[in-house]
């Protein structure tokens, strides 16, 4: 059997997630495919040479360039900010590479587009780090709204919560600079609802928004721009991205939906959830109790009629491959697992993977569209996929 080695593309926060994943993949689900995990690249040396210690890679290298056309790199892994996204994943699509790339796909539509091409072209396997879909939890809903069990979706509400940014004194890292990052909160942390959305529910129609920015200045960082934001030096620079959006969807199928987004929200660490609200039922998801699908069903009896909890294990998705025992507690890095198995298994099938780089072009079409709407003030037409 062929074995795949990997090149994993910055070791920070999602280095170490992506190196956890790959490392358990085969031990949760058994491989689809045999990978190793060879290479691990980060401009900064010191790190990238730790990571290849820590995180358990063959070798390290400070300059993805020279890895991204090698002949025994099979598949490029990219963990860096936003701003790289795009240059990586060209490059290593048109080196006929396996891609895997962090969420947002790119800054910006056209970056998306390019990306999107240059894998048609070579056909090659991408997926688009949008993790929280493969939560069992999410995935169970997913299957209750395909049997038919809430009925016809009437309305969809998302949401996404964090309160990291909400301290004015925070510094200014990669995330609150357009530059590096796009747009702020929304490409952030709002695509990924984006992403449940259209899974759950479908294609977005149209949006129209409210975007804000509420802390317009931070002090920069006094040391490194990249990972958690440390120390703050006695300069300041100018925030130029969204802190928070409000939006209300019209989908293509005649759905009406509000996804809010923020990281100003104290209190409220990582809570990405939605309701469901359906004609014959409900269902709710709050990610900070990402073990637990909230439903309640119409025709129960009246008497026990009301919300009630399903513990994920082994009779959701995914959860069989997991704990034996509902309610054993799934966790981050089984759902980065989940995601890792998927990917190995769409290049094992020589198919495609979810979501992948059509469905992150698609959603940085929507995220463009309700940015745009925030200073228009209209409602926004969104590009339906080709
Ligand atoms: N899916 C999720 O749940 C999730 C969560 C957090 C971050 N992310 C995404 O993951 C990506 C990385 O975020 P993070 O939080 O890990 O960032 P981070 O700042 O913790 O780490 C980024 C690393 O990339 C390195 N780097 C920067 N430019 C590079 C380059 N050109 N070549 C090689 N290395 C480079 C930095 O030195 C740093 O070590 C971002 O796109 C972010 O949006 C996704």
């Amino acid at each position: 059997m062929k074995k795949y080695n990997v090149a994993l593309i910055g070791t920070g926060f999602m280095g170490k997630a992506h190196s956890i994943a790959t490392a358990v993949v085969p031990i949760l689900f058994g491989a689809p495919v045999e990978i190793e995990r060879k290479v691990v690249v980060d401009i900064d040396e010191e790190l990238a040479q730790n990571a290849a210690k820590q995180y358990g890679f063959t070798e390290y290298a400070t300059d993805w360039r020279d890895v991204v056309n090698r002949p025994d790199i099979d598949i490029i892994d990219i963990c860096t900010p936003n701003d790289t996204h795009a240059e990586i994943a060209i490059a290593a699509a048109l080196a006929g590479k396996h891609v895997m790339c962090e969420k947002p796909m790119s800054m910006t539509v056209e970056e998306a587009q390019r990306m999107q091409e240059a894998a048609r072209e070579t056909g090659v396997v991408t997926m688009v780090s949008y993790n929280y879909r493969h939560t069992p939890a999410v995935q169970m809903a997913k299957r209750l709204i395909d049997e038919g069990r809430i009925g016809d979706i009437l309305n969809f509400r998302g949401y996404y919560l964090q309160d990291w940014g909400a301290d004015p004194e925070l510094p200014l890292s990669w995330r609150f600079n357009k530059a590096k990052a796009g747009s702020g909160t929304l490409g952030d942390i709002g695509t990924h609802v984006i992403d449940a959305a259209r899974l759950l529910v479908g294609e977005f129609a149209s949006v129209n928004s409210i975007v804000k920015t509420f802390v317009q200045e931070r002090p920069l960082p006094a040391g490194r721009f990249f990972g958690p934001a440390g120390q703050a030096s006695s300069e300041r620079g100018k925030v130029d991205v969204d802190d928070a959006a409000l939006t209300m969807i019209k989908f293509a199928n005649g759905v009406y939906g509000t996804i809010e987004v923020t990281r100003n929200a104290w209190g409220h660490h990582n809570q990405l959830g939605f309701e469901i609200f359906g004609t014959k039922g409900s269902i709710a998801f709050d990610y900070q109790r990402l073990n637990e699908l909230r439903v309640a069903f119409a025709d129960d009896p009246k008497d026990a009629f009301g919300f009630r909890t399903i513990y994920s294990g082994p009779h959701q998705p995914f959860g069989d491959k997991l704990w034996p025992v509902a309610g054993m507690g799934q966790g981050y890095i089984d759902i980065k697992s989940i995601e890792w198995y998927n990917f190995l298994k769409a290049i094992a099938e020589n198919g495609k993977a979810s979501p992948n780089f059509d469905d992150g072009l698609q959603i940085e079409r929507i995220a463009d569209a309700i940015l745009t709407s925030g200073v228009s003030g209209d409602w926004e037409h969104i590009e339906q996929p080709a």
